[in-house]
């Protein structure tokens, strides 16, 4: 008698268009997991990975995730579709560069929205079915700008930090009904968010990380694999520098 096969993992990953967002639904599909995910827009990559994945494995929803009823919205859906969540990944950012002083009030309040308020509403929503089940993973995409300091991303750095806040106090919230809760920390990585960057600050950063390289989304897919295995089962609460050691 065959036995049935054990139902596919479900995970939530916000903006899954392009960048890390993308690696991470390509990632999780290739590891057999059944994937919601949103963006404002959809790009050609994604498109063409809905056209070649099984039906019923990924969905995409065009929303903006700082729109709370949307995001409510899109759980309820991505549940009534897969009965449950295992991972969420808040993986949906912008980057806000610039000094403070030159920093219209409208960027601000738009970086706090997408950066600190999306993460904190997903989660919220996310949340509710993992408590239900007593299972799951949140992992939050912060970045070593919430590690250390560094002139012109006073904005973009607070809201990560706040993020590795969201991820301490929700791991005690959320632990004893068996969801863990983690931050991973990037050094920087190619993506449309770093596309700006230009080759001398490249060279600043190589030369300040003792492994001698920009990272790569290879090097963050590694660890949230890491992160969502039965090998990570007893770690909560931390914020997880992926950085080459820049921060060390
Ligand atoms: N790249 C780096 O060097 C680096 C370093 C450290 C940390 N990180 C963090 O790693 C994560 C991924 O970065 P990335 O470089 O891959 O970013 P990216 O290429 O700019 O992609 C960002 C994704 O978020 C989506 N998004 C942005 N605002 C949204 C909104 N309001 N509603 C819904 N979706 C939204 C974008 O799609 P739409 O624009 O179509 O909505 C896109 O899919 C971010 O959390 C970032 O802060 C990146």
């Amino acid at each position: 008698m065959t036995r049935p096969e054990p139902p596919r993992p479900v995970a939530v990953v916000s903006g899954g268009s392009r960048g890390l967002g993308l690696a991470l639904v390509t990632d999780f599909l290739r590891r057999g997991h059944r994937v919601a995910t949103f963006s404002r827009t959809e790009s050609a990559e994604l498109a063409a990975l809905r056209e070649a994945t099984e039906p019923g494995l990924l969905s995409w929803s065009a929303l903006d995730g700082t729109d709370a009823e949307a995001v409510d919205g899109f759980v309820r859906a991505a549940v009534r579709r897969h009965r449950r969540i295992d991972v969420l990944v808040n993986n949906a950012a912008v980057g806000l560069e610039g000094l403070l002083t030159l920093t219209s009030a409208a960027a601000i309040d738009a970086a706090l929205r997408t950066n600190l308020t999306l993460p904190v509403l997903l989660t919220r929503a996310c949340l509710k079915p993992m408590l239900a089940r007593r299972s799951g993973v949140v992992i939050n995409l912060s970045s070593i700008n919430a590690l250390r300091g560094q002139a012109g991303v006073a904005v973009y750095g607070a809201a990560k930090a706040a993020l590795d806040g969201l991820t301490r106090s929700l791991a005690r919230e959320a632990g004893p009904a068996g969801v863990r809760v983690v931050s991973v920390a990037p050094g920087y990585f190619d993506s449309d968010m770093t596309a700006g960057i230009g080759e001398q600050q490249r060279r600043r950063i190589v030369r300040r990380t003792p492994l001698g390289r920009l990272g790569s989304v290879e090097d963050v897919l590694g660890v949230v694999r890491f992160l969502t295995s039965p090998a990570a089962a007893f770690i909560t609460g931390q914020t997880i520098a992926v950085d080459g050691g820049y921060t060390c």
